[in-house]
């Protein structure tokens, strides 16, 4: 039994490569769909990577009002993530809240995590029910899923646990997809352009998915509440890259 115990701590402190604790060494910032800044299209001066990004919904300046918004605060080494994503009436579809790390895209800022297997977020969430929360991550040479993102980023969504309660939630990297609708922030939608996107997967799937090298050369972290209509409210603890899930998480992993 001790035996076991001491065996299970060591894989999991060895295996755990730490991301970003919200401890102020970087610095975060929250951008919302353009609607709900009355101003369209949003600047972004401290990040370049997300004006190209928000400038494309909605498709018009016209349609203003006060939407979905959003905070992420870093209190006490926490990252607490609060809004409402609400619908855009010129798309009859939600819109989006994100919060992203200042990037560089000049080189790679993480550690090499290409030897792990996912990401594992310890969070607390008043809103566990909410259907639209995602994580991401920038790399040095992600492809772009459309031309509003010259920089690309890998995304994918994670569901909770019911329950208020501090849960850690693991989403392999299989379950990343550069090719992420600017529409849905979902990997398997079509666009009302006709656009069909891709998940990661494997065979001729398998172009979607972050590479080693993409793992080697990470450059950025981002949260979204994307795609799904309600509040939302995310206090994120930390976030680690590793080699299986601990013990501790609480959602099943897709085989
Ligand atoms: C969190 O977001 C909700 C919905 O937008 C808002 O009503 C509430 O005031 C926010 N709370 C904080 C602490 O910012």
């Amino acid at each position: 039994m001790y035996k076991l115990v001491l065996a299970t701590a060591l894989l999991s402190t060895a295996a755990a490569q730490t991301l970003e604790t919200f401890d102020g060494s970087r610095t975060w910032s929250e951008t919302n769909d353009p609607v709900s800044s009355g101003v369209a299209p949003v600047r972004h001066r401290r990040d370049p990577h997300r004006s190209p990004l928000t400038a494309h919904r909605p498709p018009s300046p016209q349609v203003m009002g006060g939407l979905s918004q959003a905070t992420f605060k870093i209190s006490q080494g926490t990252g607490v993530f609060n809004g409402t994503c609400k619908i855009v009436p010129s798309l009859q579809a939600p819109g989006f809240c994100s919060a992203q790390s200042e990037k560089t895209h000049l080189r790679a800022s993480y550690p090499d995590v290409s030897k792990s297997k996912g990401l594992e977020l310890v969070v607390r969430s008043t809103t566990p029910t909410f259907k639209g929360f995602k994580v991401a991550f920038a790399t040095k040479h992600a492809k772009s899923s459309s031309r509003y993102t010259p920089f690309g980023t890998f995304k994918a969504p994670f569901a909770l646990s019911s329950g208020a309660r501090e849960q850690t939630v693991f989403v392999p990297f299989t379950d990343f997809s550069w090719d992420w609708s600017p529409y849905t922030g979902e990997c398997d939608t079509k666009d009302p352009t006709g656009v069909q996107h891709h998940c990661c997967g494997e065979g001729d799937l398998e172009q979607y998915c972050p590479s080693s090298k993409d793992l080697a050369e990470l450059t950025g972290l981002e949260l979204w509440a994307e795609g799904a209509e309600g509040d939302f409210h995310l206090e994120v603890k930390s976030i680690a890259a590793v080699a299986a899930p601990t013990l501790r998480y609480n959602k099943k992993v897709d085989a």
